[in-house]
């Protein structure tokens, strides 16, 4: 059920049950964070292995004191900076926070979401909501509550409506050794404007083999028809010239298209934040075309292109 009550929504949550929730980046399966029942069903219906932890999400940057410890000065100032929005910083976890929210691990992962419906529902509710993706383990993120209710249906009590989310790519996740910045995961706020504040940063990459950072695992975010991903697109259309098939681009339109081939170009005036805000919902699309291949162009290696490379780039492996 999809709906816009957010007072059942709130009553729902209170009776430890989990429902789909708008954030300003991928919708969230949200459950209360003391609640162990709610958790619990967060990782069932999400069929998400226990050892991989999940994001608490509170309503401003004063709640963080009841949820993380010791938080470095540079911490403070990227929240400062970012919060509400697509930044989630991993900190060491108060007790209070129950294990099962961070898999045992002495860090928690804490944002404030940048959402007008978001925030109102946290206004209402004296607990923290405990929220990952809403998307099946593996599946693509959710940029609107349709997405939410076709993977979930009935297995949660609800969806609040929120419209398409404006960054449509998750958070980006930060932690810290000391005051050094380690980017665990690209995402709504580029690895440039994080730059700007802290001046460079460690960027985990997948070489890295973390297993504290789950979010990296290479397989990740994929849609169930085969995805390419190319530098060289003139190659891959002639290795493919009888299927049918989608080409997802940023700006470039492909003239005399064979009748075949479907193109789908993120942001035809060449801007990065429209497109990654369409990444999603395009690879949704794309999905129920009955492509025999989609093959991805990559985007130009700066800002939020290189986050767009990064998602294209886990969900073309095999
Ligand atoms: O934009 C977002 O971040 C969305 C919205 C709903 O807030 N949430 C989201 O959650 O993307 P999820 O669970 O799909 O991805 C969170 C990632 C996971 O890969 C998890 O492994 C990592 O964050 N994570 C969470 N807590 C962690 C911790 N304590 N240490 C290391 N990684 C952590
Ligand atoms: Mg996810």
């Amino acid at each position: 059920m999809i709906s816009k009550d957010l007072d059942l929504a709130a009553k729902f949550l209170e009776e430890e049950e989990i429902i789909g929730f708008p954030t300003e980046t991928v919708y969230g399966l949200a459950g209360n964070i003391y609640s162990e029942k709610a958790i619990r069903k967060i990782f069932s219906v999400k069929e998400r292995p226990f050892y991989n932890p999940l994001i608490v999400h509170i309503k401003n940057g004063s709640e963080l004191e009841k949820i993380a410890t010791e938080i470095p000065e540079i911490a403070k100032t990227l929240a400062e900076k970012f919060w509400p929005g697509p930044l989630t910083l991993l900190l060491k976890k108060k007790s209070s926070v129950p294990d099962l929210i961070t898999a045992g691990k002495p860090t928690v992962a804490v944002r404030v979401p940048n959402h007008a419906i978001a925030l109102q529902l946290l206004e209402k509710l004296d607990f923290p909501l405990a929220a990952p993706s809403a998307n099946p383990f593996g599946r693509i993120s959710p940029t609107n509550a349709k997405h939410v209710d076709d993977y979930f249906g009935n297995s949660i009590k609800m969806v609040l409506e929120g419209g398409i989310c404006e960054t449509g790519i998750e958070s980006t996740i930060i932690g810290f050794e000391g005051e050094k910045v380690i980017i665990y995961r690209l995402g709504g706020i580029s690895l440039e404007e994080i730059e700007n504040i802290c001046g460079a940063v460690k960027l985990l990459n997948k070489d890295d083999k973390q297993p504290e950072a789950p979010g990296m695992l290479s397989k990740h975010y994929a849609p169930r028809t085969s995805l390419i991903f190319t530098e060289n697109l003139e190659k891959e259309l002639l290795r493919f010239q009888d299927q049918k098939i989608g080409v997802l681009s940023f700006n470039n339109t492909l003239e005399q298209l064979p009748e075949n081939f479907v193109q789908i170009i993120l942001s035809a005036e060449g801007n990065l934040k429209v497109a990654a805000a369409k990444l999603y919902e395009t690879l949704h699309q794309m999905d129920q075309m009955n492509l025999e291949h989609i093959i991805a162009e990559k985007f130009p290696e700066v800002g939020l292109g290189r986050v767009i490379n990064d998602k294209l780039r886990r969900a073309s492996q095999p």
